[in-house]
């Protein structure tokens, strides 16, 4: 029996962090032996908005790879590839754009928040703008049945059922709706307390940060502002030292027993944190290890991305006859 299909990505503007790996990375790892896996680095939705560094976009292909690979996503399982070495997402991409409204595409809460968060004002440039018909087209060219995201995600996967259900009722039923998987944990805040761990509010703990980094990030965490002396009670709820706590430390009645302490003022920030750079250090050193050794064998890498490439290439060639035949413009097949 065929296996169901995932399709996931992320764009390639930097290394991915410990709020990717909860949001998506994990599911990742867990269901690729359950789906067909599909794991596109998103170059051209990249471009979108940093379509004046490309070189930056080239730089960060191979280091969203090597976290992939060093997270554990096993290339014997799951399709690694780029975005825009498969045109037919941007052919889809065209023809799904005949299906949805500008009205539609600017209403999308994550465009929107995305389009104030840059300052675009009444510039908002258009491939920007219309990036999650794109995104529909990434989803959609290999019939995906799921798509692992964080929930900032959500809005474009309901954007793509949308387009999906106004394809086949237009056309005949080709194309899959799909659905959304959001990881155990909702939304990582930043160290800095911030809501939400992102790249661009430099608040990040990296997935490929050296251990040192990541206990000194840890030390120097956004903790609760009012307590000033180890004694004085503290507030656990909404604590990114003890969100972080709940969810990367295996060791529940340690947690109950910190958390226990800390609100009757009987341990102090910096044992509580030491725990933590310890719990996160020994979840990432296997991923450190992995990525070193592909670090060094960077051939090895371009072999997994030339070889998943080729693989994705076959599958959107296959939808896109079907998408043709559907819309009436096989010519001369
Ligand atoms: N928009 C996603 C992000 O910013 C990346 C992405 C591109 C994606 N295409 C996708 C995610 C298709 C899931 C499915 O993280």
């Amino acid at each position: 029996m065929n296996k169901k299909r995932i399709l996931t990505g992320d764009r390639p503007t930097g290394r991915l962090h410990l709020g990717h790996l909860v949001g998506s990375l994990q599911n990742r790892v867990r269901l690729q032996d359950e789906y067909e896996q599909f794991v596109m680095i998103a170059d051209v939705q990249a471009l979108t908005d940093n379509f004046a560094e490309p070189q930056k976009v080239r730089e960060n292909i191979a280091e969203v790879a090597l976290d992939y690979l060093a997270v554990g996503i096993d290339p014997n399982e799951t399709t690694i590839f780029i975005q825009s070495l498969i045109p037919e997402i941007a052919e889809l991409t065209v023809y799904y754009l005949n299906l949805v409204t500008l009205e539609r595409v600017l209403r999308n809460p994550t465009v929107k928040d995305e389009i104030k968060q840059k300052g675009y004002g009444k510039n908002i440039p258009a491939g920007f703008a219309m990036y999650p018909v794109s995104q529909a087209a990434d989803i959609t060219f290999c019939k995906a049945n799921l798509v692992p995201v964080g929930e900032d995600q959500v809005p474009m996967i309901e954007q793509t059922r949308e387009i999906v259900r106004k394809f086949n009722s237009l056309y005949g039923e080709v194309l899959v709706e799909p659905e959304a998987r959001i990881g155990e944990v909702k939304r990582l805040p930043g160290i800095d307390g911030g809501a939400k761990m992102s790249k661009s509010l430099g608040n990040c703990i990296y997935l490929s940060d050296p251990a040192e980094e990541v206990t000194k990030k840890v030390m120097g965490m956004y903790t609760d502002p009012k307590r000033i002396h180890s004694n004085d009670p503290g507030t656990v709820e909404g604590n990114p030292v003890f969100v972080y706590q709940d969810v990367f430390n295996p060791n529940i009645e340690e947690v109950e027993d910190f958390k226990k302490r800390y609100r009757e003022g009987r341990v102090g920030d910096v044992e509580v944190k030491k725990r933590l750079a310890e719990v996160i250090n020994k979840l990432l050193e296997p991923m450190r290890q992995r990525r070193a050794k592909y670090e060094n064998n960077l051939g090895e890498v371009d072999e997994i991305l030339k070889k998943g490439t080729k693989r994705a290439k076959e599958v959107a060639e296959e939808t896109m006859s079907e998408v043709r035949k559907a819309m009436k413009i096989d010519y001369f097949v």
